[in-house]
């Protein structure tokens, strides 16, 4: 039973899965976990609810089905609070399915983690310009991982009817190797970063394990329709694989239907959120601790990656203090950056290089009054982040390549007042998405500038009919939609002859 009504609500996402996958076993995979067991500073085990866009979708339909969630283990309370396999009931105060972790050895996750996910992977897909590290001893590494979440994701289906539902870039090779070992299983994997043309992706070794390994599924999603057709694109000269219908690829025998699912956001929920005095409070907290009263704040907010173009934006800053000097002692660049993968050279290099200019920039235009340049490198509560969204006069999102990019759907939805322009790269999936927002190339550090200059001077609220049909495009496309529209194509494979 397939619905005829899209899914918006986390209730409706649920109805539909109970009524199309109650008779199989629903197995998810992950790297990170839904459910994180660390020990506070006082010795005492806490429970953490990793909030990402990906969980707060997949965390409701496991609720509504049961079955397992596989992912790597790797808080510090973990293994005090999982039985002798590895197991424990979740969420805590109401256990409705099982996180399943698989432990890794520091070896182990150096390799594949550090290694080979992210720094070959993740430059390879991502058109910033980093050069991908290929070494032998990472691939080794990242397919002995494969191999262990497989053995435990086949510990778990066996020879039963089971739909494996697999994340991302960290499990290029799993749903081939489950499909080994649960003959029965239908497998879905989402690649949640950009998939690169064919003439980059080329110049990987094991390009060709790759793809054979990504086409052990049954359903290949990616956020955007560039994505699917680079894909099929590097499949079909890589291996030779035909292709049978519109995105249906054919390699081994198997069919393998590849989509686009754009990713979204709990709209309403970072509304409500944003909306609560919780929020005000965090408003005039931040106001007044980084002296923004009265300036024009120009916010950037993401992980410390390359890939977000954190170098670029600042040269765009300095270029915009440079060449229009009205705005020295108005404007305020405010970068949230949580830091992260910082035991990886590349993010090591960044970091440092981003430390050097904000310091070059503060000290060449600042003065005791003004800072033009104010980072907050750490992980900050999400009131906080909401407060950010809502205090923004810009929000910018410069990302050299991104598969989507939440943090311009965040700032959307957290714009209740309908205040603020989004400024976004022309290189993010969101771009393709948002129908009508303003991009720009992040490449192109005089055009950012101008942009950035040119908001600064435009009349407050005068985008407020952009920002409605922004709004109105993420609340309709929401979470909850991404997640059953995968749910339904998985569906109709189950009822269609293979
Ligand atoms: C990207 C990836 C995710 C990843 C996230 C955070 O969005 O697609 O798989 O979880 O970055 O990165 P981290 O390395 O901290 O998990």
């Amino acid at each position: 039973m397939v619905s005829s009504r899209p899914i918006r609500t986390r209730r409706q996402l649920q109805t539909f899965v109970r009524q199309n996958f109650r008779d199989r076993l629903f197995v998810s995979v992950s790297n990170r976990e839904p459910f994180v067991h660390a020990y506070d500073s006082a010795g005492k085990i806490e429970a953490k609810f990793a909030a990402g866009g990906l969980t707060l979708a997949l965390h409701p339909v496991m609720q509504a089905v049961g079955g397992a969630w596989v992912a790597h283990g790797s808080g510090s309370a973990d293994r005090a609070t999982a039985d002798e396999h590895g197991r424990a009931r979740v969420p805590p105060e109401d256990p409705s399915y099982t996180l399943q972790r698989v432990w890794l050895s520091a070896r182990e996750n150096d390799g594949y983690y550090n290694g080979f996910a992210n720094q070959a992977l993740w430059p390879l897909c991502h058109n910033a310009f980093t050069k991908p590290v290929f070494r032998e001893a990472h691939w080794a590494a990242y397919q002995a991982v494969n191999r262990k979440f497989a053995d435990a994701v086949a510990k778990i289906v066996g020879r039963r009817d089971a739909t494996v539902f697999i994340q991302d870039y960290h499990f290029a090779l799993l749903s081939r190797l489950v499909r080994e070992r649960c003959p029965q299983a239908v497998c879905a994997q989402f690649w949640h970063i950009p998939w690169p043309v064919e003439g980059v992706f080329r110049v990987c070794p094991w390009r060709k394990q790759i793809l054979d390994g990504l086409l052990g599924n049954d359903v290949l999603g990616f956020h955007a329709p560039a994505y699917v057709e680079r894909f099929i694109d590097g499949a079909a000269r890589q291996l030779g694989c035909e292709r049978t219908a519109p995105r249906v690829l054919r390699h081994r025998n198997r069919e393998a239907r590849i989509r686009h699912f754009p990713i979204s956001i709990d709209f309403d929920k970072t509304a409500a959120a944003a909306r609560g005095a919780a929020c005000d409070a965090a408003v005039r907290g931040l106001r007044e601790r980084f002296g923004l009263q009265g300036k024009f704040v120009v916010l950037g907010l993401d992980r410390i990656d390359y890939s977000k173009g954190v170098i670029e934006r600042l040269q765009a800053v300095e270029a915009l203090l440079e060449t229009y000097p009205e705005v020295r002692g108005k404007i305020v660049f405010l970068y949230a950056g949580s830091p992260s993968r910082t035991k990886i050279p590349a993010y090591k290099a960044l970091h440092r290089d981003m430390n050097r200019g904000e310091r070059r920039i503060n000290k060449k235009y600042g003065n005791e009054r003004w800072r033009p340049v104010v980072t907050i490198a750490e992980h900050l509560p999400y009131e906080q982040v909401l407060a950010l969204y809502r205090l923004a006069d810009v929000c910018v999102v410069s990302s050299l390549d991104d598969g989507m990019n939440l943090v311009a759907k965040e700032f959307l939805a957290a714009r209740n007042d309908e205040q603020g322009r989004l400024l976004l790269s022309e290189f993010t999936g969101a771009a393709w998405e948002l129908p009508g927002v303003e991009t720009f190339n992040p490449f192109a550090t005089d055009e950012f500038a101008r942009k950035l200059y040119e908001l600064s001077a435009a009349a407050p609220g005068k985008a407020r009919a952009e920002m409605r049909r922004l709004r109105r495009h993420v609340r309709e496309n929401n979470v909850f939609g991404w997640m059953g529209s995968i749910l339904e194509e998985l569906a109709a494979l189950d009822r269609a002859p293979r």
